[in-house]
């Protein structure tokens, strides 16, 4: 297995704190809940932010933790912790052009591994329903103590639903006074109609500081 070196910056300690009870809320879930995708309404709720420092977070209590970004549409990952070399990723996988041992990455963060979305493809959701996904999640689940799936919106795309059918629990990202109750029941639904149960919802991106915006610290509570 490669490995790759990230550069994970400092966080807000109410962040962080935040993380460490998701964390917590997660382990309290059940033992059979180890599939865990994150998901949300719209863009920019905070996904990708959260799956990563919830992967991070179990790591550092010792979990052999997969982080799999199933958002092959508009991967952030490897740009966010400054990645240089290039890798390969999960479209390469699902396209049958690389194996699964060579799409996963150890990290130097100890017993983080990461499956990258690789390079964009044109069709994701044929992709993520086709048996090589199945595969994936099954073969994955005989190693990892919990794996992360970031994914795209379910609100506006459709693999969100798809990759809920692998997954034993979903957690919601809510950005704080984004989006309406309405359409998040409508996702909860789509996500539940998959067979996958909502573990809960983190409500992101809380402006704690009334005083004033811009010097607002954030946090994304369980
Ligand atoms: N709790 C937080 N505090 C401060 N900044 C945050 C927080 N959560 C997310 N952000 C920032 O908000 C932006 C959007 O977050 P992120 O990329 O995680 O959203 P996303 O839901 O994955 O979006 P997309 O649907 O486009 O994949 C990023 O710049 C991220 O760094
Ligand atoms: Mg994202």
């Amino acid at each position: 297995m490669k490995r790759v070196r990230l550069t994970i910056p400092e966080n807000d300690q109410r962040f962080d704190e935040a993380i460490k009870t998701l964390r917590t809320n997660i382990l309290f879930s059940g033992v059979d809940i180890r599939k865990i995708m994150l998901t949300s309404t719209e863009s920019n709720e905070g996904k990708s932010e959260i799956a990563f420092h919830t992967a991070l977070a179990f790591a550092r209590t010792g979990k052999k933790v997969l982080l799999i970004d199933a958002d092959i549409h508009k991967s952030v990952l490897t740009s966010r912790y400054h990645l240089e070399e290039e890798v390969n990723g999960l479209s390469q996988y699902l396209t049958g052009q690389k194996q699964v041992g060579e799409v996963i990455y150890s990290t130097n963060v100890e017993n983080l591994d990461i499956l990258f979305a690789g390079p964009y493809a044109p069709n994701p959701a044929e992709l993520f329903t086709g048996k090589l996904m199945k595969a994936l999640m099954a073969g994955a689940g005989e190693i990892y103590d919990y794996i992360l799936v970031d994914t795209p919106p379910v609100g506006s795309l459709i693999e969100g639903a798809i990759i809920a059918q692998y997954c034993d629990g979903a957690i919601l990202v809510i950005r704080s006074g984004a989006v309406s109750y309405k359409w998040v029941q409508r996702v909860k639904q789509q996500v539940e109609k998959s067979g996958c149960r909502i573990l809960g919802a983190v409500i992101n991106m809380v402006n704690v500081s009334k005083s004033s915006y811009y010097n607002s610290y954030y946090y994304g509570g369980y």
